[in-house]
């Protein structure tokens, strides 16, 4: 959710202003994308290495955090969709932490969209944390490393029961992967957007949607070898 601190410069705000405008872009995009029938949606909202931001601008983003997990629990729960958060969670303040398990929780049984946060997320964490949690299972002879292939991998990762993104978004006109699910979106499609986060909305999102829906996907193979059934995310549109 890049462009948030750029969107409010340019304005003549503070850099922190731009991530509460973000927030109702994130309300507008979660919303659409569960009304558009997507199956999951993961939102990059705070890496590993935003740690490195100063000190008063992570304590906002944990405020914003904090406060968005209160207040969008009427959003959720009228659009069926399921919070489930993902990175190294333990790192967020104690008050976050129990705001994310509470809404986490009154979520469980939603069989809507599922709607991923990546918080203290870095993807070469993740698959440290795979690798070091696989260890652990061979040493104590649970897992044979002859037995170890592509899926074994995933089943280490932080939720190995989302299907891996088709499509990936950027905003700001970004074009790097910034050490996010490098694993998942190995045959994702990427759009990039040259508007900041604070003004990616429906609008932008179907642009974004039907870009994707005129990809052709074929996974290293041949046109020929794609399902001609294959849903593009446009549908019921
Ligand atoms: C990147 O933009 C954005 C972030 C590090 C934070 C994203 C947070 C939000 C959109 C609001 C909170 C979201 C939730 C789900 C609570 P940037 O600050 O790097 O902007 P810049 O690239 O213009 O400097």
């Amino acid at each position: 959710m890049d462009g948030n601190g750029r969107w409010a410069k340019s304005r003549g705000w503070k850099r922190v202003r731009g991530h509460q405008e973000g927030v109702n872009s994130v309300r507008a995009i979660t919303t659409e994308c569960a009304r558009l029938g997507v199956q999951s949606l993961t939102l990059y909202a705070f890496s590993v290495e935003n740690w490195k931001r100063p000190k008063a601008e992570i304590n906002f983003l944990m405020k914003l955090l904090r406060s968005f997990l209160v207040d969008e629990r009427p959003t959720l729960m009228e659009n069926n969709i399921r919070l489930h958060c993902i990175g190294r969670l333990d790192d967020l303040p104690a008050e976050s932490l129990k705001e994310l398990r509470e809404t986490e929780a009154m979520t469980k049984d939603h069989d809507g969209m599922v709607l991923r946060l990546a918080l203290s997320y870095g993807s070469r964490s993740e698959l440290a944390d795979a690798a070091r949690a696989m260890a652990e299972d061979v040493q104590a002879g649970k897992l044979e490393p002859s037995a170890i292939h592509d899926e074994t991998l995933r089943e280490y990762l932080y939720d190995p029961s989302t299907p891996d993104p088709d499509l990936l978004i950027r905003t700001a006109g970004e074009m790097r992967l910034s050490n996010f699910l490098l694993w998942q979106i190995s045959y994702a499609e990427f759009f990039v957007a040259a508007m900041g986060w604070p003004e990616f909305r429906e609008d932008a999102l179907h642009v974004a949607l039907d870009n994707y829906g005129g990809r052709t996907r074929k996974f290293g193979g041949l046109v020929s070898d794609v399902a001609p059934e294959t849903p593009a995310p446009t549908q019921g549109r």
